[in-house]
């Protein structure tokens, strides 16, 4: 880019998003927006926007990194894609997911790998799919000062075990056992929940059920907030849109027209115009002719 055309966007002037913010926006029934980012343009807008928090999700893995499911994304991919989210984002609430196998293995894994997310990479709190069985990690995670946000209902990274991204917890049986979780990782010590695709009574029921905010994808409007991953807002993952999913942009259509009106004109030579080329004074191109024919 070149020093004449280079802008710089105004600096966003927000107060920073807290967690004791967010439990006072659920006492007061007021909807938490939460919203995916990956990089710095995308973070940069969606904080401009006022959005309360932004998750550096792993569906990273699906929507920019092209894999089939979750599974792939490492803590490297997480770190250098949170850091690029910190550097755009002031006033919201930073969340880093913690990919597949960064904390399932040990205990001292996970604390170390959560605190990756705050210390190398701007996050303010990590988030982590699963129940009951994850307690142990999350009380040392937020032991360690580490806020922590967690996960229930459609956990993808589990899609083998679950056997495809298919909505969950619409048996009595399967529905308890969600809220007993949900209960569970809030005694110990989340400060919220993400519950993903999930009838919305059940959803609803949880989320009255618990002091923290839950945010809400494919679990209808009953919960205290909601999320969606920002490729499938804007049109820009078109592999599958889940059902939940409202678009609000369709902009993989405007840049595949975007891209084959600039084929077009560099085919055409009508791109780049004047006014993008770089002006060079008479006096100094004749003398450069000059110089040329003495070569
Ligand atoms: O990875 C992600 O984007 C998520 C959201 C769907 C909540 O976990």
């Amino acid at each position: 880019m070149s020093t004449q055309t280079l802008q710089l966007s105004p600096p966003t002037e927000r107060k920073k998003v807290t967690l004791p913010y967010l439990r006072t926006k659920k006492q007061r029934g007021e909807p938490i927006s939460m919203l995916t980012a990956y990089d710095y343009p995308t973070a940069l807008l969606i904080d401009q926007s006022g959005i309360d928090l932004i998750l550096v999700g792993d569906s990273l893995g699906m929507v920019v990194l092209g894999y089939p499911n979750t599974l792939s994304v490492t803590m490297e991919d997480m770190l250098h894609h949170c850091r690029a989210v910190a550097r755009g984002a002031q006033g919201a609430l930073l969340v880093g997911d913690m990919p597949f196998m960064s904390y399932q293995v040990s205990t001292a894994e996970a604390i170390r790998n959560a605190g990756r997310f705050l210390q190398e990479a701007g996050m303010d709190a990590v988030k982590l799919e699963g129940g009951r069985e994850r307690l142990e990690a999350i009380r040392a995670i937020v032991t360690a000062g580490i806020p922590v946000m967690g996960h229930l209902g459609l956990t993808p990274q589990s899609v083998h075990q679950l056997g495809s991204f298919r909505p969950q917890a619409r048996q009595a049986a399967a529905a308890l056992r969600l809220l007993q979780d949900a209960l569970l990782l809030q005694e110990a010590g989340c400060f919220s929940l993400v519950l993903e695709s999930i009838p919305a009574r059940v959803a609803e029921s949880v989320s009255s059920r618990l002091e923290i905010p839950t945010i809400g994808i494919g679990a209808g409007a009953g919960c205290d907030g909601q999320v969606l991953v920002t490729h499938d807002l804007l049109g820009l993952f078109e592999r599958f849109t889940p059902r939940f999913v409202r678009q609000y942009a369709q902009l993989g259509e405007a840049m595949r027209q975007a891209f084959e009106a600039y084929k077009a004109e560099v085919e055409r030579r009508d791109f780049p115009a004047q006014e993008h080329c770089v002006e060079m004074p008479d006096e100094e191109w004749e003398s450069y002719l000059e110089q040329l024919q003495l070569m």
